[in-house]
């Protein structure tokens, strides 16, 4: 995707997250300078395999194992710094050395044990599904102008006035919502001050190191989390995420202008999956929803939950094209398909008896949708040592033809293989 002029690409989600972002930011993080997640925290799981090893990173930018590349973690992130260092900490012991090369905005939110509470709170009655990892609450923090940023921390002195209050008001809330859990102060305040020391070191202006990279004609990829069904305004609302995951987010959450963006890769299953609760409209029924899940290995890299599956839903990727302003379209997972002798496509819904291609604003709505599927024939072949186009079955090309001419955008990489070398680059 990089060239002269391309030098800043966003990596989305376009379906439910969990597309293969990680795989696909480690493929072209080879040829970047910098990765940065913008948005999103320790909800993400960004599995990238090489080899026989498997890494899954929660808050650190997925180029973190290519040595010569520098991660950052933009201001748009809400950073849960334990979660933050086990996962160094981890990559450490795994020989990944990360000195120098990741830095985290100063201005960037953090996710605090009270939030951890708030967020179980509150699934008792909202019940969305959440990864439980205080997305929500932190995020509401920050909107409500009640945050606490990493550059606090150089203060903790103020820091600790400011948590008295922040304490007091989720203890009332948690009250309010019928919890018997309490957040204590003493803790959070010897937490702020065993964080800081690790964490200031790392602390940058990340808008203004992406800036200078982009002015040195540095490449730049910016990874996003989640999915554009997720999104806070153009998902599934309620069932979605807090943070605006679609590529808009990117210059927001980074410290960008959306002007230095040139491209946006969207990151799509061949199939589709969701964890957590909302409508899924292309939901399979079982034994192919099974099937699916156990050949894609569809369970949460986070939560270990089961991923519900089922088949391509085109109005979803159609919809997250054009929110997300798609340049190219990353297919993941074709090899999950390959032995299915038939599959189906949702090309469009039907809702109240009317032919319905756009994604209705209601929730319930959604909920209802028929889809309308054709079905295209499996080419039933291993996919697996596939890597360019000519080398995978007939069925198989017929197959992505089709996604790209639903999708309207054109298919830019197939991944036919967790490994970082089973992927197939679509030259135009
Ligand atoms: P992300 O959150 O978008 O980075 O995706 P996850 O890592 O949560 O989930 C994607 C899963 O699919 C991971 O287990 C990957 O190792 C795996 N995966 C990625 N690409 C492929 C592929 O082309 N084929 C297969 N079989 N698995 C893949
Ligand atoms: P990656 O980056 C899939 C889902 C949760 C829940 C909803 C809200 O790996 O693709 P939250 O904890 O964010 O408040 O939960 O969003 N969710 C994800 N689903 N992949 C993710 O991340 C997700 N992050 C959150 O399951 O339905
Ligand atoms: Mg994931």
């Amino acid at each position: 995707m990089f060239d002269p002029k391309t030098t800043c690409i966003v990596v989305v989600g376009a379906q439910w997250g969990d597309e293969g972002k990680g795989k696909l930011v480690d493929v072209l993080a080879e040829r970047a300078d910098l990765v940065v997640r913008y948005q999103g925290g320790a909800n993400a799981g960004h599995t990238v395999v090489i080899g026989d090893k498997q890494f899954v990173l929660r808050q650190i930018p997925s180029g973190i194992l290519h040595p010569r590349v520098t991660c950052l973690i933009g201001n748009g992130v809400v950073l849960e710094p334990e979660n933050l260092f086990s996962e160094l900490d981890s990559l450490r012991e795994r020989g990944i050395d990360t000195a120098g090369r990741l830095y985290i905005s100063d201005r960037a939110h953090l996710v605090l044990p009270y939030h951890k509470l708030l967020d179980a709170a509150s699934e008792k009655s909202q019940k969305l599904g959440t990864t439980g990892r205080g997305i929500g609450p932190a995020y509401e923090d920050k909107y409500g102008r009640r945050g606490i940023r990493v550059v606090d921390l150089r203060r903790l002195e103020c820091a600790s006035a400011i948590l008295q209050d922040r304490v007091n008001r989720a203890n009332q809330l948690l009250a309010l919502m019928g919890s018997a859990e309490r957040a204590h102060l003493e803790t959070h305040i010897r937490l702020l001050e065993r964080l800081a020391p690790r964490l200031l070191p790392l602390a940058a202006d990340v808008g203004l190191l992406i800036y200078r990279a982009l002015q040195a004609q540095r490449r730049v990829l910016l990874e996003g989390a989640q999915g554009a069904l997720l999104d806070v305004d153009h998902g599934t609302y309620p069932y979605v995420t807090s943070s605006n995951t679609t590529a808009g987010g990117a210059a927001v959450g980074s410290g960008i202008g959306p002007t230095k963006i040139h491209g946006v890769l969207g990151v799509v299953k061949a199939y589709t999956t969701r964890v957590g609760n909302g409508p899924l409209p292309t939901e399979a029924k079982a034994p192919d929803g099974e099937r699916l899940r156990e050949l894609g290995g569809e369970f949460g890299a986070v939560t270990g939950r089961p991923r519900r599956c089922g088949w391509f839903d085109a109005t979803v990727v159609r919809y997250a094209t054009r929110v997300n302003g798609l340049t190219g379209l990353a297919v993941t997972k074709l090899d999950v398909l390959d032995s299915f002798a038939e599959i189906p496509v949702g090309t469009s819904y039907r809702l109240n008896g009317e032919v319905c291609e756009e994604m209705p604003a209601e929730v319930d709505a959604l909920g209802r949708v028929e889809p309308v599927y054709e079905v295209q024939p499996g080419w039933l072949k291993p996919t697996g040592d596939a890597r360019k186009l000519a080398d995978l079955p007939g069925a198989a090309r017929a197959y992505l033809d089709r996604l790209e001419a639903l999708s309207g955008v054109p298919v830019r990489y197939v991944s036919v293989g967790t490994r970082r070398d089973q992927i197939i680059e679509v030259t135009p």
